[in-house]
């Protein structure tokens, strides 16, 4: 069995991407759709025609919800033809005063967990498999007021550009996507919402847009994707200018 496995598909990005796998990997035979809210992930499977989709309601941050993940993998031997590793949250405040548990629970969510669902899904990928792994733009230039967040995704991109290069010869291909601000539940979850004077006038790209561009740029085996010629000329800036230069902008 062809599958597809989203982690964060009960909204915003996850949700978006979920909606149009079928048109970028028609061999996909079922899609797995992986969130904390099981009754979302029952609306979502609802609202797709024709598509055959397993809910897995999972904290996939905790060990007990990795190893039942691992488990069923292992009972149905499938083939995953598309990981989408999107699951993710990020926190708006200076460091030294947000909450701890909160910055944590982003190391545990955006490293550790996108680190162990790849791990653990690695076997059942084979030639032509594709990886998608979400980062941001805030993994560009070191973000004040966002620095964890900044951080973990700093290390999407980096931990699936190395993987890219090893993963070459099996013909597994990982593209890291770099989002700017999108309207999703990200802003009320990272508490942005006209907190933020950077946030106010960034371009938005939509959700959709971007599921679109992430699942097409897989699907020709591209190593990073950035959404929005604004985000792509930022990158290239990033690329050459010191941080120093730009991290004054880029405090959130
Ligand atoms: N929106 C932006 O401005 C923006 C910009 C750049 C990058 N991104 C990145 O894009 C990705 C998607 O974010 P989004 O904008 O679509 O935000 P969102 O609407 O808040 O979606 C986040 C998803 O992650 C799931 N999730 C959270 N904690 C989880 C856990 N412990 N276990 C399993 N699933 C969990 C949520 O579902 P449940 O709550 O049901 O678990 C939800 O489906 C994230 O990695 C984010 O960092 C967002």
């Amino acid at each position: 069995m062809k599958i597809a496995i989203i982690t964060g598909a009960s909204s915003g990005l996850g949700r978006e991407m979920a909606k149009r796998i079928g048109k970028y990997y028609p061999d996909v035979e079922e899609i797995w759709l992986i969130a904390r809210r099981r009754e979302r992930l029952e609306k979502l499977r609802d609202v797709l025609p024709g598509v055959i989709c397993r809910v897995m309601p999972l904290d996939i941050t905790r060990e007990e919800d990795q190893e039942q993940y691992a488990a069923t993998l292992q009972k149905e031997w499938p083939e995953v033809r598309l990981l989408v590793n999107n699951a993710g949250y990020g926190v708006l405040g200076d460091f030294a005063t947000a909450d701890l548990q909160r910055q944590l629970g982003m190391v545990d969510l955006n490293i550790r967990a996108l680190t162990a669902m790849t791990h653990l899904t690695l076997k059942f990928m084979g030639r032509g498999s594709r990886m998608i792994n979400i980062s941001s733009i805030a993994s560009f230039v070191p973000n004040a007021r966002m620095a964890v967040y900044s951080a973990t995704k700093y290390y999407v991109r980096a931990f699936s550009r190395s993987l890219g290069l090893e993963l070459k010869n099996r013909g597994i291909t990982v593209t890291a996507v770099c989002p700017g601000p999108m309207t999703t539940e990200f802003e009320a979850v990272a508490g942005i919402n006209h907190n933020s004077k950077v946030f106010e006038w960034l371009p938005r790209v939509p959700a959709s847009k971007v599921a679109d561009g992430a699942l097409r740029h897989a699907a020709h085996g591209r190593p990073v994707y950035t959404p929005g010629a604004f985000y792509k000329f930022y990158r290239v800036i990033s690329a050459f200018l010191p941080d120093t230069l730009l991290m004054r902008t880029a405090k959130a």
